[in-house]
């Protein structure tokens, strides 16, 4: 199986094994290495993007293969053309794998049934966010070598949250112990994790702050931003309390002084670029593995 849906059906050995080549890639920073030339590789955004998009681009353009970009905003799906026909279509043209962002849940997993060519899940809505998850993996690992045994607590929005899902998902294959971290109408009670307090959270060795997403939310959701930082933000006298070891991440994009204070996201325990950065080796090894 080379496309990528999501990590909780993946192996762990499977998950092991594209961290590994990720820092194979990582060592071996040669701008264009051209091993996957001849192949096409096409962006599918139903929905924006701008790190996950632009990483992937980079990631193909160094493996050597040619990129088509696909944006539904300048396409026939403007004119109507459903998800399926236009990813059909570009099946039709002979690209080699598909990434694709699409918002409704469930329906990757649809097309992955009817499509040939391999699939790489770049977010599908609440779902799954794969190679984000992958990343984040890979950036706890950088800085403390093992997540067995790792606190990792993802605060915020959980509801909505593809990545809180894939993070879970994973981060246990590899014992570490995951907490959320919510408020009550933001929670997703279906997932098997415990909800403990912003005190508590800040205790762990990785504090994951998640985006509110104020596109995904029914109206008056959020009553106050203001309110909302107050009681879940990642505020500079929070951010003061967490361990010395401690590291903050978050997927990014990041609403500044909402869910965390502008100043910590370049704070020396954030690993929010970084995080950005190991986007690029991540997904040459999960592009690599599709098309090889
Ligand atoms: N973290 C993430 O998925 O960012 P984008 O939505 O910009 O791709």
């Amino acid at each position: 199986e080379r496309s990528l849906l999501g990590l909780k059906d993946l192996d762990k050995e499977e998950i092991e094994s594209i961290l590994e080549r990720a820092a194979y890639w990582e060592k071996h920073p040669v701008k264009v290495h051209g091993g996957q030339q001849g192949k096409f590789a096409a962006n599918m955004f139903f929905e924006n993007s701008t790190r996950t998009r632009f990483s992937f681009e980079v990631a193909e353009k160094r493996l050597g293969a040619e990129v088509i970009n696909f944006s539904a905003a300048a396409s026939s799906v403007e004119k109507g053309e459903s998800i399926y026909d236009t990813v059909r279509t570009l099946e039709s043209m002979g690209i080699d794998v598909g990434v694709i962002r699409l918002k409704p849940a469930g329906l990757l997993a649809e097309l992955a049934e009817k499509i040939k060519v391999p699939l790489v899940n770049a977010g599908d809505g609440n779902n799954e966010h794969p190679t984000q998850a992958l990343l984040d993996m890979y950036t706890m690992r950088k800085q403390f070598g093992s997540l067995r045994g790792l606190n990792v607590s993802i605060v915020g929005d959980i509801l909505h949250s593809r990545v809180a899902r894939s993070n879970l998902y994973a981060l246990r294959k590899f014992g570490a112990n995951v907490s959320f971290c919510a408020p009550d109408n933001m929670q997703a009670k279906e997932l098997d994790a415990p909800y403990i307090s912003m005190d508590e959270a800040l205790k762990a060795d990785v504090v994951m702050m998640l985006r509110v997403q104020l596109e995904r939310h029914e109206s008056g959701m959020l009553n106050s931003a203001e309110a909302y930082r107050e009681q879940y933000g990642l505020t500079v006298e929070r951010a003061q309390r967490i361990a010395p070891h401690a590291i903050i991440m978050h997927p990014a994009p990041v609403n500044r002084d909402v869910e965390i204070d502008g100043v910590l996201v370049e704070h020396p325990q954030s690993r929010i670029f970084p995080q950005m950065e190991n986007g690029v080796p991540i997904r040459m090894a999960v592009i690599e593995r599709a098309l090889s």
